[in-house]
């Protein structure tokens, strides 16, 4: 029998990556196709023009298609935009008889976690549980088969606008792809940029890419509190354009080629030639000028996420810092901005160990598109192992099918 296939498709503001993967053992996959290419009718995460965006995604799909000889049917998409909300809430149900907690008490706790006031017109998008009270034991991980009469969940609800949504969908949708579900970027790019040291002992994740900065805060191994940010790497190439006024796509060549976050680390006698609007020669400018600019942007963002880490209220409780990930990540020194501005460890992060087609996907901002697949990696091994019944989420019937195939692929690969 064939293994599982993986598909993803990462809806960037800049870019949109499609992969397909083939699972080749419970903890590894092998990337079969690539589709990059350059987003358009995308603006800080969300869709704003449908029938360009659609069309991007359709080119991605595309090619990720023609490079993995097959069609994509369904796939995880990516979902960001400041239209997302994040809370947490509690749920209750009480355990009938003695034959302990069943994974179907454990449905129905954070199915009670979820009826929280959500305005019509949004959406819940997960429902993640951050831990379980046992008969007011607390602390518990996993309650699945202990005695109790009375089960708790603590949960992190996120939601997202159904329009924006819907949107989306649409774009997907018109290159053949059916959304399997969505998942919020900085839980996708924390599959990638996070150890589970990491998570245990407590940090966030901020993923920088173009149009939004992704957060999510992980304690005791759970996500605690997820925000998107409407700001990225698109900001400080519009504050060089402004600043040295240039052309937005010489902006850009400037910022990867000299630019850096950290001013006062910059030999004042450093140059570089640029012709600005206006010029008909080339003109000089210090790099110094240039790290200025974008120093002021990048400290504003660090700043931002501060502000961010401290209205969640989980601030002191995050000794394991930031891991910075994301296209923007790259910007030299940027890694030493953020643990000044928020006195935490930092650390850049990019996909690892990868194999197949990989040769594209090693920088930061593939952590979603990787993230993604290693999500689907996870879903199906826990559909694999969940009985069929008991099972939640919004799986269609051809995925049922589907993972009743992977549940004997499964037992193959067991000893
Ligand atoms: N070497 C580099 N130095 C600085 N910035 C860089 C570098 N390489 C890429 N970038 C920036 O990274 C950004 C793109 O990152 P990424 O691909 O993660 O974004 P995205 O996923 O398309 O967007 P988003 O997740 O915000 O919707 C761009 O703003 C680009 O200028
Ligand atoms: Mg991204």
């Amino acid at each position: 029998m064939d293994a599982p296939l993986l598909t993803a498709i990462d809806v960037g503001t800049t870019k949109i990556c499609t992969l397909v993967a083939e699972m080749v053992s419970e903890t590894e996959f092998e990337i079969l196709g690539v589709g990059l290419e350059p987003a358009r009718g995308m603006r800080k995460g969300v869709v704003v023009n449908v029938d360009e965006a659609g069309a991007a995604i359709r080119e991605s799909v595309a090619k990720a298609e023609r490079t993995a000889g097959f069609e994509i049917g369904q796939a995880l998409v990516s979902l960001a935009g400041s239209h997302i909300a994040s809370v947490n809430s509690h749920g209750v149900v009480g355990i009938s008889g003695q034959r302990g907690i069943e994974q179907e008490d454990i449905d129905r706790a954070l199915d009670a976690a979820q009826a929280i006031a959500i305005p019509h017109n949004r959406e819940v998008l997960h429902v993640i549980p951050r831990g379980f009270t046992v008969d007011g034991q607390e602390g518990v991980r996993s309650p699945l088969g202990m005695h109790g009469f009375r089960l708790e969940v603590e949960a992190h609800i996120v939601t997202a606008a159904t329009s924006s949504v819907q949107n989306l969908t649409k774009c997907v949708e018109s290159a053949g792809v059916q959304v399997e579900s969505y998942v919020l970027n900085p839980l996708a790019s924390a599959e990638v940029a996070l150890t589970d040291t990491e998570r245990e002992m407590g940090c966030i994740v901020c993923d920088i890419g173009g149009g939004t900065t992704d957060l999510a805060i992980y304690i005791e191994g759970n996500v605690w509190h997820t925000m998107v940010l409407s700001v990225g790497g698109n900001h400080l190439t519009s504050d060089i354009a402004h600043g040295l006024r240039l052309p937005a796509d010489l902006a850009e060549k400037i910022k990867i080629e000299y630019g850096s976050a950290r001013a006062r680390d910059i030999d004042p006698s450093e140059l570089f030639s640029v012709t600005p609007f206006g010029e008909e020669q080339p003109v000089q400018v210090g790099k110094v000028d240039l790290a200025m600019i974008i120093e002021a942007r990048v400290d504003e963002i660090f700043n931002l996420v501060l502000q961010e880490i401290k209205r969640s209220g989980y601030d002191g409780l995050l000794p394991a810092g930031i891991v910075l990930t994301g296209g923007t990540a790259q910007l030299r020194a940027i890694r030493s901005v953020a643990s000044e501005v928020l006195n935490l460890p930092a650390r850049v992060a990019a996909p690892e160990n990868l194999r197949g087609l990989v040769d594209s996907l090693h920088g930061p901002q593939f952590s979603t598109s990787v993230g993604l697949l290693k999500w689907a990696a996870r879903e199906t091994l826990a559909a694999a192992r969940a009985p069929l019944p008991g099972r939640r989420g919004n799986r269609s019937k051809t995925m049922d099918d589907g993972i009743t195939k992977v549940s004997e692929w499964f037992r193959r690969l067991l000893p």
